[in-house]
């Protein structure tokens, strides 16, 4: 297990196991592959980051992830793939997410969802994300690296 600050100095904890958090985590985070482009999200406040959200009440979590890559980026998720969990300790409440791989099959047209603008696909992630200020806080932390070496590691990218 990893652990480190995140962007707001909240406490993270990271591991690339059999959910070694929660078996019934409320958040996802995935990361998506449309060929051989990044699929993300603009967020109208935070900015670009990979899709996910909040697991709605009697829904699993693979289906949470399925739906928010839908609402915000379009994407029609082929294939969906556990990877890890993390742990935010926050001041108030601690956030236990689901990171999972997707790759995308084709985008539809999709209702509007409030908070994002839609899909941005990518053909590669920008080196120091620290100091962009497109892009959202949780692209900032080490999330996003150890995900990407695991990514490499599995080849899936
Ligand atoms: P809403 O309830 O949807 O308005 O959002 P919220 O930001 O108040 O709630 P949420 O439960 O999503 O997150 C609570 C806090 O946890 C955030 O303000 C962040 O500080 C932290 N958090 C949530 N998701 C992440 C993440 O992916 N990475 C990191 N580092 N922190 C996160």
């Amino acid at each position: 297990m990893l652990t480190f600050t995140d962007y707001y100095h909240n406490q993270v904890e990271l591991s690339f196991t059999h959910y070694p958090f929660s078996d019934t985590p409320l958040h996802v985070w995935v990361v998506a592959r449309y060929g051989d482009k990044w699929v993300l999200t603009k967020h109208k406040q935070r900015g670009l980051e990979f899709p996910g959200g909040k697991v709605e009440p009697g829904e699993h979590e693979d289906d949470a992830a399925i739906r928010e890559v839908f609402e915000e980026t379009g994407g029609i998720v082929k294939s969906l793939h556990y990877l890890g969990q993390y742990r935010v300790l926050g001041r108030g409440d601690t956030v236990i997410k689901n990171i999972y791989f997707a790759v995308i099959d084709r985008f539809e047209d999709h209702p509007a969802v409030e908070e994002t603008d839609g899909a941005v696909l990518l053909d590669e992630l920008p080196k120091n994300l620290l100091r962009n200020n497109q892009y959202s806080f949780m692209m900032k932390d080490r999330v996003l690296p150890e995900t990407m070496k695991v990514l490499h590691a599995k080849n899936m990218v």
